[in-house]
């Protein structure tokens, strides 16, 4: 695997792989790599000769009084486990490589980025939005993976590949879990060994809220109920039960359905969702 610290030698390497017709995949993350992130790699394999895993803490998704300067980097080991799983390229670049004038971001994600997530982190999406055009304009990829796990960050991608990006394939990979079913995840780290235990029971609810969807529960009865349940463990921030290719409210038309939550447990926030094709719901 090649390291690359610097747009310009990132450059050199992608021009010389354009210049044998070689696909490139780009799979961003921000570090402290995990299963969940390595199932991402492995899908770009698939999908392409080349692949490139980018590594950078993005500022512009935090908001102050977030977790920027603490968020848990453990670089050797992220490029050991990237070496053993035969990534091409790693991209670490330093915060001037990628935002060389302002950090201002000047991309409207629209209303997808005020709803869920975007409620209690309003600038969060903006900053997500900006970074990847970011990469996608300095890696000019075929095609760049994304986690189901953060569902609304793959929807605003999505959106954004839609909308400037057209020759860039999105490509996802369904969430990662631990044995006990708790989404795997960087932040995980911040649980203490007793918060841990509790964890699991996040997904718990939001099985259980499917399974009521699925014996014909009305969604608005369902998604009290699972805040209800939620709430005997959690601080909740949301749980909503949406149409999951739109993110807004189920209709007639609606082919797969989202629950979707957000917790807070001691000092970390925890996402999750599940995604099911809408049956007798
Ligand atoms: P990060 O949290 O490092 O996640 C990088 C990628 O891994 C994202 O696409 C995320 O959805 C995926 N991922 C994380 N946990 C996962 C799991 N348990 N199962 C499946 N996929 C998982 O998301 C970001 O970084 C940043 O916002 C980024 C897109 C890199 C922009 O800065």
């Amino acid at each position: 695997m090649q390291i690359f610290k610097t747009v310009e030698s990132l450059n050199g390497y992608l021009d010389g792989c354009r210049e044998r017709a070689q696909s490139v995949a780009l799979v961003p993350t921000m570090g402290g790599l995990h299963e969940g992130h390595l199932s991402l790699i492995n899908k770009a394999k698939e999908c392409a000769d080349v692949v490139v895993v980018s590594l950078f803490v993005n500022p512009t998704q935090f908001a102050s009084g977030e977790d920027f300067e603490q968020y848990p980097q453990s670089p050797g080991e992220d490029i050991e486990n990237l070496q053993q799983r035969q990534v091409d390229a790693l991209f670490m670049p330093q915060i001037a490589d990628i935002y060389p004038q302002s950090q201002e971001s000047d991309y409207d994600v629209g209303e997808l980025g005020q709803i869920l997530c975007g409620i209690s982190r309003p600038t969060h999406f903006k900053g997500v939005a900006q970074v990847v055009a970011r990469f996608f304009d300095i890696v000019k990829p075929d095609i760049a993976v994304f986690g189901e796990k953060d569902y609304q960050q793959l929807t605003i991608i999505r959106e954004l590949a839609k909308r400037k990006y057209n020759t860039i394939k999105i490509a996802s990979v369904p969430i990662i879990r631990e044995p006990d079913g708790l989404a795997m995840s960087t932040r995980n780290n911040y649980l203490s060994v007793k918060e841990r235990a509790r964890a699991p029971l996040f997904y718990k609810a939001l099985r259980e809220a499917r399974e009521e969807l699925e014996s014909g529960a009305d969604i608005a009865l369902a998604a009290k109920r699972a805040l209800a349940a939620l709430s005997k463990s959690f601080v909740v921030d949301y749980v909503e039960i949406l149409d999951a290719n739109t993110l807004t409210e189920i209709t007639h038309k609606s082919e797969e359905i989202i629950i979707i939550s957000a917790v807070r447990l001691g000092g970390a926030r925890l996402i999750d969702n599940i995604v099911f094709r809408r049956a007798n719901v």
